[in-house]
């Protein structure tokens, strides 16, 4: 797949830009705060439907507007699609795909894939379980809504299941809680079931990609939590069985203390864990062969790459690793930010952009 055209109109600090991208590797170049990184916030909206940013809708829009619109033509072995959104300071946003508008946010997933690599997903490996599931659930989503519907599912009735356990009422919450747990084992097992499949297929992809990226020095291993192991239904009563036996406790502390919900990955290099005795490097390092890893997955699943999205990745990678991230990199579709090109080996060979204030600005570098 491939991103030819990025349209921008009043979205954070342009007023009005086109880009035009090639094939294989992009260079976006600039200054700090010129908005490379806004430009390439654009393509993961109209990806995903949200921002890597934890950010609100409406603070898109330039400064002073009230409108914001966003647009990008890509092309794929499905087709040629246009996706569009627009962000308004008064009211939700709307997307539409080829004109047509989508219903719902899930229907934008899959259109236009992109893996986004940016230096807060050292927060993938840093920090707390919860982004680590967050990683998971954006790639998961990415390739299957169903997924992602049964995400939004899961997170609805767990919230309705943690509201009733903070009642006051307790006999009534024991009377009530089979019913809520039923449901809740069911959309929790199929959670389950698929992020371990997907885990499986990711971690020989990370392997390969690390063992690449470090020519061959650091083994990379991701697992997930598989407490619960096999099958859906296997899973439910698994889950069942749990929340039965945790109904105290839940009671006690007045949420679910179980599920898809309290889950984690192992990530090790060498069998030791990264996040607790990785170096700064290695953790860098990783994040960046787990979104590899996940553009693998794509094209096993659509035959094809998504576009990647390197904002600020070379600038701490040694020489020698940000030549062999170019090189995986080169197989696909991939949008390169930094503040000086020279950072990418050989950066003249590709399309290098400059921007400058909110522009695409003419440079030495550009074409
Ligand atoms: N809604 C907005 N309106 C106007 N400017 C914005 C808006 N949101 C962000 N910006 C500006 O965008 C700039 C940051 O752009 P960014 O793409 O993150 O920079 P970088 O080039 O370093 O990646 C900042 O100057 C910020 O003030
Ligand atoms: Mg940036």
């Amino acid at each position: 797949m491939v991103i030819r055209k990025l349209y921008l109109k009043n979205f954070r600090n342009y007023s009005e830009e086109t880009f035009s991208f090639s094939d294989g590797i992009n260079v976006i170049s600039g200054d700090n705060a010129q908005g490379k990184t806004n430009s390439v916030e654009a393509v993961f909206f109209l990806c995903t439907g949200y921002s890597h940013r934890a950010t609100r809708d409406k603070q898109v829009v330039r400064r002073g507007e009230t409108h914001a619109r966003i647009e990008c033509d890509a092309e794929s072995a499905y087709g040629k699609v246009r996706v569009a959104m627009d962000f308004y300071t008064d009211k939700n946003k709307s997307a539409t795909v080829n004109g047509v508008p989508v219903a719902k946010i899930g229907e934008l997933l899959g259109n236009v894939n992109s893996v986004f690599f940016s230096p807060s997903e050292l927060k993938l490996i840093q920090e707390a379980p919860e982004d680590r599931r967050r990683f998971i659930d954006i790639s998961l989503s990415q390739i299957s809504r169903g997924y992602f519907y049964a995400l939004q599912k899961y997170k609805k009735i767990l919230s309705q299941r943690n509201n009733l356990l903070k009642d006051v009422d307790r006999e009534m919450i024991i009377d009530t809680l089979p019913v809520w747990d039923v449901s809740l084992a069911k959309a929790g097992a199929k959670i389950i079931a698929m992020r371990n499949d997907y885990i499986k297929l990711l971690s020989p992809f990370a392997t390969d990609a690390h063992l690449a990226i470090t020519g061959g020095e650091e083994e990379l291993s991701v697992e997930g939590d598989y407490k619960y192991e096999g099958d859906e239904s296997e899973i439910e009563k698994q889950l069942l069985a749990d929340y039965k036996e945790r109904m105290e406790k839940d009671l006690e502390l007045g949420y679910t203390t179980i599920g898809p919900h309290r889950d984690d990955l192992k990530i090790k290099i060498g069998g030791t864990d990264v996040r607790t005795y990785g170096s700064q490097g290695q953790q860098r390092t990783a994040s960046i062969s787990l979104k590899l890893a996940e553009t693998e997955i794509f094209k096993e699943k659509f035959g094809e790459y998504p576009t990647l999205i390197l904002d600020d990745a070379m600038s701490e990678l040694d020489k020698r690793r940000r030549e062999r991230l170019l090189y995986l990199a080169g197989k696909m579709q991939t949008l390169i930010t930094c503040t000086e090109p020279d950072v990418i080996p050989d950066y003249k060979k590709y399309n290098n952009i400059r921007i400058g204030g909110g522009k695409i600005i003419q440079g030495e570098t550009d074409q």
